[in-house]
């Protein structure tokens, strides 16, 4: 059977429930967020680890910061890193089953995997300060390692997906078929670092914000936070540098066919991240003044990015006469409201959590909220209970019909 006809053999003979554009639209959105994540996460653990090795009062004060603000990072890696998933099964399902299917094991490791992670970065948290040994550091370091290695499974996973040419070759050992799904087929070094590296330059970001954001506070010491908004805009400045270097490199391992340097999406991405560049050198002087620039455009950069690597992906599918435009379209209302109204609320109650943390973390002392948010979080209550209720009931409907 051609490839192109095995493709569109696996896809889902139902159709997808919407347009194409705006799964791909949001599934990039997401994507740039987890990505982000994954970045901060990876970033604060190894800064964490490092200042705690280091020791000293500076660098153990920062250790103890950066390794809070994983517990929150990885959690907000996680819950980013669901909503791409669910795109991608809808608009690039047959690519993203069968490289699932090929590495079963690594899928479903992946799970114990960030689970021992998440653990191990709550005993390296917890641990009390008159607790240094080994013992600690061993949890930090093998913490990191596993992000990694979470990572490079998910890396892998992508990067078999697009190749379906292949697909066959890794699913015959000799004359049978292997089925344990116990290897990871694809790796490719430049691709791998072009999402790992920028880790050093965000969290590079994340100490500037840090610094510009405690610097309202008169219980926090001002030489402490200038020193780590320095280290910041140093560490930003730098590993920005390296990933464009890592970027061209990227590029270069492409397919010469792709011509992906004349690829319009790509030169925007590439545009955003010299500009970026430019806005931390300046940034040198005075990192907590263009703390919130560079983490907008950071993020700008990496969403100008995202895009680029789908617009690649696109490429990659298009050999294969694969375009998810041309997927089998059965539009259903009911569901598309469904999750554009949880997505509305989802951003309405996100927004209050996220503004009682940064106004109480603000604060030195008790913070008393003010009258408009006590109504904010009784809206964002009502509305979650009615989400339940509606949720709750449809499924109830609809499995009783089934069953009538
Ligand atoms: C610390 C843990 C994690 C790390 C380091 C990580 C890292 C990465 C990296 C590097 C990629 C891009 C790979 C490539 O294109 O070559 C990626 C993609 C992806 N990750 Fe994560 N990830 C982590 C956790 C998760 C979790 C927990 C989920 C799901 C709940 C997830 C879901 C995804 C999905 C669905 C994609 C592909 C999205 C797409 O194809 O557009 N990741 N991740």
């Amino acid at each position: 059977m051609e490839i192109s006809t095995m493709l569109k053999t696996l896809q889902d003979p139902m159709g997808i429930p919407f347009y194409p554009i705006v799964f791909q639209v949001l599934m990039v959105l997401t994507f740039a967020l987890h990505i982000m994540f994954v970045n901060f996460t990876i970033g604060t653990t190894f800064l964490s680890l490092y200042g705690y090795l280091k020791g000293g009062e500076f660098w153990g004060r920062l250790s103890k910061s950066m390794v809070k603000a994983t517990t929150a990072n990885i959690s907000m890696a996680m819950l980013l890193g669901v909503a791409p998933l669910l795109f991608v099964q809808v608009v690039y399902d047959p690519f993203w089953y069968a490289s699932n299917a090929l590495s079963g094991a690594w899928v479903i490791g992946f799970i114990f995997i960030m689970m021992a992670a998440y653990g191990l970065t709550y005993v390296f948290y917890l641990k009390k300060d008159s607790q240094r040994g080994k013992g600690f550091a061993l949890t930090g370091i093998t913490a990191l390692g596993l992000f990694l290695l979470a990572g490079l499974i998910m890396h892998a996973l992508n990067y078999q997906a697009l190749q379906p040419d292949k697909w066959l070759g890794w699913y015959m050992k000799g004359n049978a078929v292997n089925t344990s799904g116990t290897s990871l087929q694809a790796f490719q070094l430049p691709r791998f670092l072009h999402f790992i590296i920028p880790s050093f330059a965000m969290t590079g970001i994340f100490l500037m914000l840090y610094a510009w954001y405690f610097q309202k506070r008169e219980d926090m010491d001002q030489g402490y936070l200038d020193r780590v908004g320095v280290i910041g805009a140093k560490m930003a400045f730098l590993f920005t540098a390296l990933q464009a270097v890592i970027g061209f490199w990227w590029l270069l391992s492409l397919p010469g066919e792709f011509n992906f340097i004349s690829n319009p999406i790509f030169m925007s991405g590439a545009g955003l991240g010299l500009v970026l560049l430019a806005l931390l050198y300046k940034a040198q002087n005075a990192p907590l003044k263009y703390a919130v620039p560079a983490v907008t455009g950071a993020f700008l950069t990496i969403l100008g990015m995202s895009y680029a690597r789908e617009a690649l992906r696109m490429k990659y599918a298009g050999r294969f006469g694969y375009s998810i435009f041309d997927y089998k379209l059965n539009i259903d209302w009911g569901s598309t409201v469904l999750f554009l109204g949880t997505f509305v609320m989802g951003l309405i109650i996100i927004a209050y959590l996220l503004s009682i943390a940064y106004k109480s973390g603000r604060t030195a002392g008790l913070y008393d909220a003010t009258p408009l948010m006590h109504k904010w979080g009784r809206a964002s209550i009502v509305l979650l209970l009615m989400w339940i209720v509606i949720v709750a009931g449809l499924g109830i409907i609809i499995s009783v019909r089934n069953y009538l």
